[in-house]
């Protein structure tokens, strides 16, 4: 492969002295997206935390070889090691907020870890951010910068954590899940950042994931991996049409698929009944409305999807339906 970023060889790696990765070899090219695919447990994080090589991960390599941009990662020292994590070697994890400070502004947050890896001064950091601000369409910059985490919604941070990645101008990010915990809309926006920053930055990308979907939407080659091997290994689209291996045709056809179904149980009975609940909260001296007159009714044996985007409310509603809160409007019964 042309200008290739990782390439790992025959890799075994496991916990406690037993191998639960074996025989792991795959490349990865300049600004390529790389899928490492399968169930969980199948060892994806694994080969994610062999690459890193911290210190503090429990992973132990018993063979095999990870060689990024031209080095061993076996024969670096610790100080070369953590110079390399974080800037040409990024991380992107499910729970943005355990890649941030909670309570901390994104400016010092963005400064401290710029200003940890390169010599910046703040002035040309600040419009580094700003410009990478900016392709990510993250809005008000100065706004952003002057909140702290705790103050986003989970896609929000996600995005945030992306911009520091990219502002660091990493030449391979790994990413573990980094959509799992989002609504389908913010996981789209995620989506659509990758293709950014690999367009922008060429940073080559390996995510790993359970979701076959997401790997089609983005990945160029996609490895399925099943009990601690990769079983198939090859163009994405290749992989999903004509998949080879057993785990990989019935990963493919469970992928859930969107039909109206039509359950055979009659909905007799009314079981709750919900009217006009209207919940309002006071944030920063202003009111807001986490729902509005909401009602529904369910009847006995019957399941009901509430489905939202990120914020509209449903975790109120369902604060509302245990009366764990006091209910401004509306009644149920
Ligand atoms: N810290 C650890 N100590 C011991 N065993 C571990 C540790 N972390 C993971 N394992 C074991 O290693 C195997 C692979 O786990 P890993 O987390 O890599 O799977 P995964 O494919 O990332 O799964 P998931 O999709 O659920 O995140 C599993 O059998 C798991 O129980
Ligand atoms: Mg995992």
């Amino acid at each position: 492969m042309k200008d290739t970023v990782l390439n790992l060889r025959n890799l075994c790696a496991g916990y406690n002295g037993k191998n639960v990765v074996s025989d792991i070899s795959f490349e990865v090219g300049a600004g390529e997206i790389f899928a490492l695919v399968g169930e969980s447990g199948s060892g994806k994080s694994t080969i994610l935390k062999a690459i890193m090589g911290l210190p503090s991960n429990d992973v132990r390599i018993s063979s095999g070889s990870i060689i990024f941009n031209g080095l061993n990662m076996a024969e670096l020292s610790f100080e070369d090691r953590r110079k390399l994590l974080g800037e040409k070697l990024c991380t992107v994890f499910q729970n943005p907020a355990t890649s941030m400070n909670p309570i901390r502004k994104i400016r010092s947050q963005f400064l401290d870890t710029m200003r940890s890896h390169k010599r910046i001064d703040p002035p040309k950091a600040l419009a580094a951010i700003r410009t990478v601000f900016n392709k990510l369409g993250l809005g008000d910059t100065d706004r952003v910068l002057d909140c702290c985490p705790f103050e986003f919604s989970g896609g929000m941070c996600q995005r945030v954590v992306l911009a520091l990645a990219m502002v660091m101008e990493p030449v391979l990010i790994l990413a573990d899940e980094p959509t799992s915990a989002l609504d389908v809309m913010n996981q789209r926006q995620v989506i659509d950042e990758f293709r950014i920053l690999r367009e922008e930055c060429r940073a080559s990308i390996i995510l790993v994931t359970h979701n076959v979907s997401l790997a089609s939407h983005i990945a160029d080659r996609t490895a399925i991996m099943f009990q601690g091997e990769i079983v198939e290994c090859g163009p994405t689209r290749q992989i999903l049409h004509s998949p080879k291996h057993a785990y990989t045709k019935k990963l493919i056809s469970d992928v859930p698929r969107i039909r109206a179904i039509s359950l055979p149980h009659s909905f007799a009975s009314k079981l709750l009944e919900v009217s006009n609940v209207t919940k309002r909260y006071n944030v920063a001296e202003q009111t807001v409305d986490a729902i509005q007159n909401v009602g529904f009714t369910l009847t006995r044996g019957e399941v009901l999807g509430i489905v939202g985007e990120s914020g509209s409310g449903k975790s109120t509603l369902s604060r509302q339906l245990l009366q764990l809160e006091k209910t401004d409007e509306g009644l149920q019964q």
